[in-house]
C-alpha cells in the first residue's frame, strides 16, 4: 500500500512516524510504502522526506492525487482542504486517511461520503483517542454492561496555548481556514467519543467565548505550532471563540457535557471524561493516558471506591503488540494503532471506524452547537 502523505508539520510527523512503525509492532496483510510527501515549500518538503524516509515529494497536493503509485492519501492538512482533496482523491479512485476535524460544514461531509462510496474508496477519520488502549477498554467495560445504564457524560478538553495576547493569529484562529475554535477543534474529539462510547445525542445546547479578539499578525502564514516570538507588524481579528461550552441530551435518555478551551493556563492537552452509570463508573485523563478509573457499585460495602487499571495487560486492545505489561505508551502509539487497523480494513475490505459517515455526524452536532450559542437555544439534531 502505497502512501502519498499531504502536510509534514504536527500531523503530518505522527502520521509518518506511524505509517513506519505500524509494519514493525502489527502482524499486518500488506507493508505501508512511504511514496511520496506534499508541502508547498519545495526546500522543507524535500528535506522532510529526507529526514522520514518518504522516497519522493510533490509541492502540489492535485498532482499527488493523481499520481499512479499512489494508492493511499494522507490528509495532514488545516480542515479547510481536507473537502477539496478527500473528492480529488476518492474520484481518482484512492482510499483516504483524513484528519479530524473532518470539514468545515455538514454539506462538504455530506458530499465528502457521498463521493467515497460512489467511487468504492475507504475513509477513515483520525478521531485516535478511540485507539487509546484505556479508552478501548472503556469500550469494552460498557459493551459487557459493567457500567449499566448511563446516567451522565462529562468531558473537558483544556487547553492554554494561546493566552498570552501576543500569541500570533495563527490559521486556527481564522474562522476561513478553521471554521471554529476548540468547539470545531477539540470537541471533534470529545463529541466522536462520546457517540462511540454513549450514544446518538439528539439536541444541543451551547455557549461560546472569546477572551482576546484582536491578535498580532504572524510573521509567516500558514503553519501551526508558532510561539509568541512569531508575532509580525500589525493587528488583526480573531475570528474564532477560545472557549466552548455545550450540553447535550443522548438518545438513551443519558444526559453530557463537554468544556473545552484554550484559555485554562496550566493545562497543556487535558482531556478527561467521567462516565456515571447504574452499575459503576468511569474516568479517563489523557495526561495519565495508560489508567481508567473504574468503579464498581456491586462491589461489597465497606470496599466500595474508585480502583486505577492500569490499561498495559496483554489482553488489553493494542498494548499486547508493545512491551510486556505495565511498560507504558505514549500519544504516537495511537496514531500507529490507527494506521494498523486503517491497513487491515483496506486489506480485508471491511468497514472501519471512524469514518466519514461517524465525521458527518460530529460535524452536525458542532453545527448545532454553533447554532445554540448564537441563537441562545437548545437545539435538536
Ligand atoms: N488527531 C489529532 O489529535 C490532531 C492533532 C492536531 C491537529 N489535527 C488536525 O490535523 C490537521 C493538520 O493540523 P496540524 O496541527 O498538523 O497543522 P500544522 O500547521 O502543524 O501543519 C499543517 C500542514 O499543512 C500544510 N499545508 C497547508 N496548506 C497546504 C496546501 N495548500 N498544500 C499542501 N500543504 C499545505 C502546511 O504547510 C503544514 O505542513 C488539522 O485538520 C488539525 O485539526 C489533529
Amino acid at each position: 500500500m502505497r502512501i502519498g502523505l499531504i502536510g509534514y508539520k504536527f500531523m503530518g510527523r505522527a502520521h509518518s512516524n506511524a505509517w513506519k512503525k505500524a509494519p514493525l509492532f502489527f502482524n499486518l496483510p500488506s507493508t505501508p510504502v512511504l511514496k511520496a510527501v506534499c508541502g508547498r515549500n519545495e526546500e522543507q518538503v524535500k528535506k522532510f522526506a529526507q529526514q522520514w524516509g518518504w522516497e519522493t515529494y510533490e509541492t502540489n497536493w492535485r498532482i499527488m492525487v493523481e499520481r499512479p503509485d499512489i494508492d493511499i492519501i494522507d490528509i495532514a492538512v488545516p480542515q479547510n482542504l481536507h473537502y477539496e482533496i478527500a473528492i480529488a482523491a476518492a474520484k481518482a479512485g484512492k482510499h483516504i486517511f483524513c484528519e479530524k476535524p473532518m470539514a468545515m460544514d455538514s454539506s462538504q461531509a455530506e458530499e465528502m461520503l457521498r463521493v467515497c462510496e460512489e467511487n468504492g474508496v475507504r475513509h477513515y477519520l483520525n478521531h485516535n483517542y478511540r485507539r487509546v488502549p484505556a479508552i478501548a477498554l472503556a469500550k469494552r467495560i460498557i459493551e459487557e454492561g459493567k457500567v449499566g445504564q448511563i446516567y451522565h457524560w462529562r468531558c473537558a478538553y483544556q487547553q492554554d496555548w494561546i493566552t498570552d495576547p501576543s500569541f500570533p493569529l495563527s490559521w486556527q484562529l481564522q474562522k476561513e481556514v478553521a471554521k471554529a475554535g476548540p468547539q470545531w477543534d477539540l470537541n471533534s474529539h470529545c463529541v466522536d467519543l462520546a457517540l462511540h462510547l454513549i450514544g446518538d445525542i439528539s439536541s444541543v445546547s451551547a455557549m461560546m467565548k472569546s477572551f482576546v479578539t484582536e491578535r498580532p499578525i504572524a510573521q509567516e502564514s500558514g503553519s501551526g505550532n508558532l510561539k509568541a516570538e512569531a508575532s509580525g507588524q500589525g493587528m488583526a481579528k480573531v475570528t474564532v471563540e477560545d472557549a466552548a461550552l455545550m450540553h447535550v441530551r443522548f438518545k438513551n435518555g443519558a444526559i453530557g457535557s463537554f468544556e473545552a478551551t484554550r484559555f485554562a493556563n496550566g493545562r497543556k492537552n487535558r482531556f478527561t471524561f467521567e462516565i456515571y452509570g447504574s452499575q459503576g463508573s468511569i474516568t479517563f485523563d489523557l495526561e495519565r493516558m495508560n489508567e481508567l478509573q473504574v468503579y464498581d457499585h456491586m462491589d461489597e460495602s465497606g470496599y466500595k471506591g474508585f480502583k486505577t487499571v492500569l490499561a498495559t495487560e496483554e489482553n488489553h486492545p493494542y498494548v499486547g503488540n508493545w512491551w510486556p505489561a505495565g511498560h507504558i505508551i505514549g500519544y504516537e502509539h495511537t496514531f500507529v494503532h490507527a494506521v494498523s487497523d486503517f491497513v487491515k480494513a483496506i486489506h480485508d475490505q471491511l468497514p472501519i471506524e471512524p469514518n466519514f459517515e461517524t465525521g458527518k455526524t460530529v460535524i452536525q452536532i458542532l453545527e448545532a452547537g454553533l447554532q445554540s450559542a448564537s441563537e441562545k437555544r437548545e437545539i435538536e439534531v
